[in-house]
Parts: structure tokens; C-alpha cells; sequence
């Protein structure tokens, strides 16, 4: 018998506070030992002149999500994880959705029967909450709460999602009654509607007037208004897939007043803008998400908001249909207009990369912010961490070995998705995961996945941890 399962030799270790050369011992799926050198093993990974970050903690994702439009979400607990891991993501935490005149209950269930033996890597649920009744909030979410369920997102938007101000309150004060944490979609639904109807009145429905539906004004006052809901209740909320300089400015102004304000956001709105929804013929509709990509401009100040510290978590939002499909994007033909095209976008596995590459590699942020935002925080603010989301004795052995050196143009086909284009096909990335553990087995590794469908486990989710940083300095933020 060896003294540790395996060691991960000599790498570059990252965590979100520092970054040491050290050996890393796992036994029985565990980190059991981190020191300057250690010896017998089963396996010996060399990791020498490489950097090493712990597994990807995804804390937006949709897998397997039914639709109430006849769509089919491309990816499900078996290909979405597949390519989380060749990410580099080992947790991914996707949404059990009620569905209105249904329990959460219901949902919960549900989505353990669509993961079941399915999962690749660790995953945890997420609820949506839709249709907040008494029952709902007087006992099935403080007992989920409980139960291990402590994160709930609510819509601002979507007729058959949204909630409104009242139900956003009796939610707000389920979550601060029993220390959950609510995430909102934040964009203002009445202004999307009439400006859609204008636009179609127009017959200005191609793909493009997606963007023109839903302008950054939209998304700041449902911001304010979240915050401000919030803010009368006292109550902790991270609001979701932040796109806009308006949006981010208001989540600035409440976290300088104190408040505990949580921001999120994506790839998209750092590597697309509004002009890919503009390429020709029904292409755009590929990049059409909500909130939609912006511009160069309101992409410098989400860069400015992930090195500052107003964000804290970086997600994919991966919500995957296929484009050539007539139960995805295609759902209602390419002459359909905009507001019938799926929202959502494949991201899954190009998460971790992307910000790799072009945050870190470019000198946008550091390698613990890198760690911080995708995976430390999400474990801490969803109550999974010290388990996950960071390299330190006891954590499950959840790491990311990077080929520094690796240059690539991504293309559809080097990704483990379900669906049949990438947003950011052609996009020069250098550096790729090498090697991916989770719970110390390997799930990808030289560009192939190991991992097996049924490894992954489920992970209930603890209270909010609640020594998140919130609000660090804002270098380029006064308030008024
Ligand atoms: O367009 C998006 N983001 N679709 C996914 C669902 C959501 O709102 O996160
Ligand atoms: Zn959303
Ligand atoms: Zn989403």
C-alpha cells in the first residue's frame, strides 16, 4: 500500500490567496498532503514548469432544462459534464426548474432522475423558484434550504418565469429568514415587451433586434430594483450574467454603501458584442442570450469588473440548443422573428480557457483572482467550500494541470458538447488543461476524456459561507 493514491509533482499551485511550487498527495479522492516534496505513490503526474488551479466550479449552468416552447436543451448530465471536465471544470451547479402549479419538490426530484448515473464530474442543483405560493415559501424552501438546496434563482423576466416585486420580496425574506442565497435575472420585462412589439411592428425581427430589445437601461433599473428590494430586507443577492456598465455601476454604488451585493458575470460579455448577433442571414441567432453581448466599450468595463473586485464569480451560463435544428435555435424557421429564438449560449468547456488565456495570460487579472472567479468564490457563496473550490488538505482532489504553452484556434470540433457550433469558433487561445482530476481521478487528459459517466456525485450545498469579499477598492468607481 503507497502512501498517497497519487502525487501531482513540482506544478505551479494556485490557489485564490497564493501561489506556491509544491507537490500535491491525494489519497482516497482527498488532497492528503501538500509539501516540497513527497514520495510513493501509485501514480506520479509530473507537473514541473506547469501551473495547477483547482477544478472549475461552475455556479451557472443549464443541463437537461425542460422548455415550455418545445425546444430541447442540447446538452445533459452526460455531454455537459463531459465537457465541463475538458474544460477543467469538476462541479458544475445547474438549475432544477419549477414549473408552475408544481411543488419544488417536484423539481428536485426530477433533475436527480436527469443526472442519475449521468455525471462525469460533482454536481449540486440550483432551484427556480416560479411560482412562489405560501406552501412554497412557508415550507418547501426553508426545508430544501436545509436539506441542502440554498441557492434560488428568480426571474425578473420571461412571462412564463418571472416574479413579481411582491413575490421577489416573499422570496428575498425566505432567503435572509433561512440563509439561502437568491440569484436574479435582472432586466426589466414590461420594457422588453413594448419594445419588441415596436421593433415587429417595424418588421425589424431579424436576430440583431434581440440586442435592440433589451438596451442596457433595461438591465440597470431591474439591477436598482433588485438591489433595492434587497436592500429593504437586508439580504444578501447575487445578480446574475451581468452585461452592462449600468448594471455594473449600480452594483458598485450598493457595494460602497455596504451592501452585500454579489455580481456574476460570463464569457460572452467579454468575447462577443452585439454585432455578432449581426452576421448574416439566421447566424446570429447563435449568440443570442439574455442579457445580450454589448460592445467594446461595456466589455472593457466587465474585464474592469472581474480585476476590481465587483464580480465574484465568472460562470458560462451554458444553455445549450442546437442552430441547425428544429428543436433549437430553428424551433419556428429562420424567418421567425427574434423573440422566438431560444435564448442561451454553449460555454461550458471554453469558460476556464477563455479567462486562462486572455485574463491571465494577457495580464488582465492574476492567477488567484483567476481561481477566485472560477471556483473558490461560487463554492464559498453556495456553500460547497472547503470541499471545493480550492487546493488545501482535505478538500476533494479536484485540479487543473495546464499546458501553459499550448496555442490553439478553437473549433466546434475540439469541443465535448452536444452542440453543433461554438460561439467563439475561430478565437486564438494559448494555454488548454493537460490533465484534469476530479476527486482525484483523471477525467481529461491529452486532449481525451477519461471520466466516467456516474462518477460524479451530488453535492449538497451548506449555507453561504459568509466571508466572501464583497466590494474590494474600485479603482475606477467613484461613488456620487
Ligand atoms: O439567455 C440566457 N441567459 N439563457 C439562459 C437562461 C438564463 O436566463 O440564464
Ligand atoms: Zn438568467
Ligand atoms: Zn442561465
Amino acid at each position: 500500500m503507497t502512501a498517497f493514491d497519487t502525487i501531482v509533482r513540482g506544478g505551479r499551485v494556485a490557489t485564490a490567496a497564493d501561489v506556491v511550487t509544491c507537490d500535491i498527495g491525494i489519497k482516497d479522492g482527498r488532497v492528503a498532503a501538500l509539501a516540497e516534496r513527497l514520495e510513493d505513490a501509485g501514480r506520479i503526474i509530473d507537473a514541473a514548469g506547469k501551473t495547477v488551479t483547482p477544478g472549475g466550479v461552475d455556479g451557472h449552468c443549464h443541463l437537461d432544462q425542460p422548455s415550455t416552447d418545445g425546444t430541447v436543451a442540447a446538452d445533459d448530465f452526460l455531454t455537459g459534464t463531459r465537457s465541463a471536465a475538458a474544460g477543467g471544470t469538476t462541479t458544475v451547479i445547474p438549475f432544477a426548474l419549477q414549473m408552475r402549479g408544481h411543488s419544488l419538490h417536484e423539481a428536485i426530484e426530477d433533475y436527480h432522475g436527469r443526472a442519475q448515473g449521468k455525471a462525469l464530474v460533482d454536481y449540486a442543483f440550483h432551484l427556480i423558484v416560479t411560482d412562489p405560493t405560501p406552501q412554497v415559501t412557508g415550507q418547501e424552501l426553508p426545508a430544501l434550504i436545509q436539506d441542502g438546496y440554498s441557492s434560488f434563482k428568480i426571474y425578473m423576466t420571461y412571462d412564463d418565469l418571472m416574479l413579481n416585486d411582491g413575490q421577489i420580496l416573499d422570496v428575498l425574506a425566505v432567503a435572509r429568514r433561512h440563509q439561502g442565497i437568491v440569484m436574479i435575472h435582472a432586466e426589466n420585462s414590461d420594457c422588453i415587451g413594448w419594445l419588441t412589439e415596436r421593433l415587429e411592428e417595424a418588421g425589424k425581427t431579424e436576430p440583431r433586434y434581440h440586442a435592440t430589445s433589451r438596451p442596457r437601461p433595461v438591465e440597470r433599473e431591474a439591477t436598482h430594483r433588485a438591489i433595492t428590494l434587497a436592500e429593504l430586507l437586508d439580504v444578501p443577492i447575487l445578480i446574475v450574467h451581468v452585461s452592462a456598465r449600468e448594471a455594473v455601476r449600480e452594483i458598485q454604488r450598493a457595494q460602497a454603501r455596504g451592501l452585500k451585493i454579489f455580481g456574476e458575470t460570463c464569457p460572452q460579455y467579454l468575447f462577443l458584442t452585439e454585432d455578432d448577433l449581426a452576421a448574416p442571414g439566421f447566424e446570429g441567432a447563435k449568440c443570442i442570450c439574455s442579457p445580450p453581448p454589448r460592445d467594446k466599450e461595456n466589455q472593457q468595463v466587465i474585464w474592469d469588473g472581474l480585476s476590481n473586485g465587483t464580480f465574484q464569480v465568472f460562470s458560462s451560463d451554458h444553455a445549450p440548443t442546437r442552430y441547425d435544428d428544429p428543436k433549437g435555435k430553428m424551433i419556428r424557421g429562420t424567418k421567425a422573428s427574434f423573440r422566438w429564438i431560444p435564448n442561451g449560449i454553449p460555454g461550458i468547456e471554453t469558460r476556464l480557457p477563455l479567462l486562462y488565456s486572455e485574463g491571465v495570460g494577457k495580464g488582465r487579472i492574476d492567477l488567484s483572482t483567476f481561481v477566485a472567479l472560477t471556483a473558490t468564490n461560487a463554492a464559498k457563496i453556495y456553500g460547497l467550500y472547503p470541499r471545493k473550490g480550492t487546493i488545501a488538505v482535505g478538500s476533494d482532489a479536484d485540479i487543473v494541470i495546464w499546458d501553459d504553452e499550448r496555442e490553439l484556434t478553437l473549433t466546434n470540433d475540439m469541443l465535448h458538447h452536444n452542440v453543433d457550433y461554438t460561439p467563439y469558433e475561430g478565437t486564438c487561445l494559448k494555454g488548454w488543461p493537460a490533465t484534469v482530476l476530479c476527486r482525484g481521478q483523471v477525467v481529461f487528459e491529452d486532449g481525451e476524456v477519461k471520466g466516467q459517466p456516474g462518477h460524479g456525485e451530488f453535492l449538497p450545498c451548506a449555507q453561504p459561507e459568509k466571508a466572501v469579499p464583497v466590494g474590494r477598492p474600485v479603482t475606477d468607481f467613484q461613488p456620487a
